[in-house]
């Protein structure tokens, strides 16, 4: 399949353009498009066979459903059943305070949105972004767009559009070029079907901005998860993700006992032939000089920097053919909880904490 290419601009996206993608979008075609978070693959949330073409595209296991994103309420309620009036009052809230932007959330869909799309589970997750072509290309669209992040499965996400380029083309229909993501991990996915909000993924909008606004709010514990989970509250966290082709493990614990351990590790694994990286901050990164490829999240004090930063440090890492990879442990201030969440999942679980 030919991928046709289409540059649009992230500040003033020319309206024929988006015209255009949204019809593609329409009549069941797929459109890889920029959105705040990560790119995603859309597809009409209205079309069965227009979904089936996203999981084939992406090779994505038919057990994880695909988030809906609308522009508006209104199409947001086309998508959206309640299932209780709590439940709605928890979605306009929270709807309220953080759409459009990087927040799904989980309730009753309706019968018009495809069992495929859901994976047969009844519930649907929406979202509303704040990117001005994935506003508008879902406007133009007229209906809500399935997506899910534009990355092979497996693959890192992408957050520029050289990571869509190289996972998707010649795989879908139209891909647009509207520059680098701005927040980089993906959205908070929330479960609004207890009586408190659960998130089931974190991302820039975080338990203490939720909690604020619901009242409380629970969060899935994925550090204490293992490996492997038996019944994953939402599907997609019993796949390993954003995984570089590298081993990767994560160290925390004291910064200098951090230091000396990855140091250490460094001059083994190259004695043995390795390919070693590193992934740090800014303030840690040169202490680990000796490794074959340093890769930086920025400053320590900047977690929206390491969100931006993650994915394609990642993707990084492939490209150079490190074989192992070593990460220095971030705090969980603000969305640097979502990057370790992020950092747990790349390294398949493997977070050591040095005493
Ligand atoms: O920021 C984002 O959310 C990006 C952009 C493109 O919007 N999308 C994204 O989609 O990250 P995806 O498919 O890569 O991740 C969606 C996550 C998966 O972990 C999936 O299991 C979960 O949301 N999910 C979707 N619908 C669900 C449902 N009905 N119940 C439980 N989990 C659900
Ligand atoms: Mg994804």
């Amino acid at each position: 399949m030919k991928t046709e290419i289409i540059r649009i601009d992230p500040v003033r996206p020319e309206p024929e353009k988006l015209l255009y993608c949204g019809a593609v979008i329409r009549y069941g075609g797929i459109v890889a498009f920029p959105t705040e978070t990560v790119y995603g693959l859309g597809a009409n949330a209205f079309c069965a066979a227009a979904a089936d073409k996203v999981f084939e595209a992406k090779g994505r296991p038919s057990d994880n459903p695909l988030i809906v994103h609308v522009c508006d309420y209104d199409m947001a309620e086309k998508a959206a059943d309640f299932a209780s009036e709590r439940q709605m009052r928890q979605f306009y809230a929270l709807g309220n305070e953080f759409w459009p932007g990087p927040m799904t959330m989980i309730v009753k869909k309706r019968s018009c949105i495809p069992d495929n799309i859901t994976c047969g589970l009844g519930t649907a997750g929406i979202r509303m972004p704040s990117n001005r072509i994935a506003a508008g290309l879902i406007r133009a669209a007229g209906v809500p767009v399935a997506a899910p992040s534009a990355n092979s499965s497996g693959r890192p996400s992408p957050t520029r559009f050289s990571h869509v380029l190289e996972d998707m083309s010649g795989k879908i229909d139209v891909i647009i070029d509207g520059g680098d993501c701005s927040v980089g991990v993906e959205s908070t996915v929330i479960d609004l079907s207890r009586d408190v909000p659960m998130i089931l993924r974190p991302g820039a909008v975080t338990k203490e901005y939720i909690a604020r606004v619901a009242g409380g709010c629970d969060e899935y514990d994925w550090l204490r998860e293992k490996v492997k989970v038996d019944r994953p509250l939402s599907p997609g966290m019993k796949y390993r993700h954003y995984a570089p082709k590298a081993a990767m493990t994560v160290y925390s614990g004291e910064p200098e006992k951090v230091r000396e351990k990855i140091i250490s590790n460094i001059s083994s694994e190259k004695s043995s032939g390795k390919r070693v990286g590193v992934l740090a901050t800014e303030e840690q990164i040169c202490y680990y000089k000796d490794a074959d490829l340093l890769v930086s999240l920025g400053p320590e004090n900047e977690p929206a920097e390491h969100a931006k930063r993650l994915f394609d440090a990642l993707r990084k890492f492939d490209e150079d053919g490190a074989d192992v990879i070593f990460a220095h442990s971030l705090g969980f201030r603000g969305v640097d909880g979502a990057v370790m969440n992020r950092m747990f999942r790349a390294a398949g679980g493997r977070i050591e904490h040095i005493q």
